[in-house]
């Protein structure tokens, strides 16, 4: 049985400027889908998994990170006095216990695979999950949940994936598959963003990865090599354990929204506009009404 997975971690460190001005003076994991910013869907994520210890990668800036997940005592204090306990309960019952919560900064912004180097001996020997908030996931179960079922079957590396459009291969890492079954895949190599022409496969991989410890020894090679200049790829340190950690991805089927993107974040909000039985009337009818205002367009 592999060892259970407790710790998590956030790269959260990035500058977001797809979204300036907004980002300019607010981190772009803070921006808010219906009523949640979108570090607090990943949040839910790892939660839902079994993820008792949070571990954010961030940089300068991010400080609302850390306010959002701890205790706001002049709010909490005024609902209580005006016994609101609806909201009280919105604002405080998902914040985790003090102590479970640990930040650290990248420091320099050198890719995904030096912001999860970063959390290295934070997380020590043991396997550990990433999930990045760019990304929405929108699923009956939690893809991170999946995920470590099979893991806990499979154990070794898991990684969440999904089917793109051969022409969205260069956004994303890209599996190339041993076998399939429909939901696992076992993978036999991987490659970061490329070419539609040259990609393995039209798989991608969404953000969510369960991974052994040693992958840190592939960083620290990484990070040496870098010399502190070059970009520092996840996907590349995952491809070099294939040979030595099984590695499989599971397949998500639901949707899935780009948050990274203007047009996507808009989608991701009218997604789960309509997720929110008092919501979905009213975002319904506005749809209508906007459609019609722009019918020549619309069509
Ligand atoms: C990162 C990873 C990429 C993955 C993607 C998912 O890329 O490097 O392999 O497919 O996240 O969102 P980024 O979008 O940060 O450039």
């Amino acid at each position: 049985m592999p060892k259970p997975i407790k710790k998590a971690i956030f790269p959260v460190g990035g500058l977001g400027t797809r979204f300036l001005p907004a980002t300019k003076s607010m981190p772009k994991e803070m921006l808010t889908v219906v009523d949640k910013p979108l570090i607090h869907y990943a949040f839910d994520q790892a939660r839902a998994a079994g993820i008792e210890e949070f571990i954010f990668v961030t940089g300068r800036n991010k400080s609302a990170i850390e306010d959002y997940f701890d205790c706001a005592y002049e709010l909490e204090e005024t609902l209580k006095a005006r016994d609101k306990k609806e909201l009280l309960a919105r604002a405080t019952e998902w914040v985790p216990p003090a102590g479970s919560i640990v930040y650290t900064r990248q420091m320099e912004p050198l890719g995904l695979g030096h912001a999860v180097w970063c959390a290295r001996h934070i997380i020590g020997d043991e396997p550990f999950a990433v999930l990045l908030a760019d990304e929405l996931f929108l699923s009956e179960r939690p893809l991170l949940q999946e995920m470590a079922e099979i893991y806990a079957e499979k154990g070794g590396n898991v990684l969440g994936v999904a089917d793109v459009a051969r022409e969205h291969t260069s956004n994303y890492g890209i599996i190339d598959p041993e076998s399939d079954n429909g939901k696992i895949i076992k993978i036999k190599g991987m490659v970061e963003k490329p070419h539609p022409s040259k990609a393995p496969s039209n798989i991608s991989i969404t953000g969510q990865y369960i991974l052994q410890p040693e992958i840190f020894g592939h960083l620290d090679e990484a990070v040496k090599r870098g010399h502190g200049k070059a970009e520092i790829q996840l996907t590349n340190a995952i491809a070099a354990m294939l040979k030595t950690i099984p590695t499989h991805g599971v397949r998500f089927t639901g949707r899935r929204y780009d948050c990274g993107s203007r047009s996507g974040f808009l989608q991701a909000n009218i997604a789960f506009a309509l997720e929110v039985p008092e919501m979905r009337a009213d975002a319904l009818a506005m749809m209508r009404r906007f459609l019609s205002d722009n019918d020549d367009e619309a069509m």
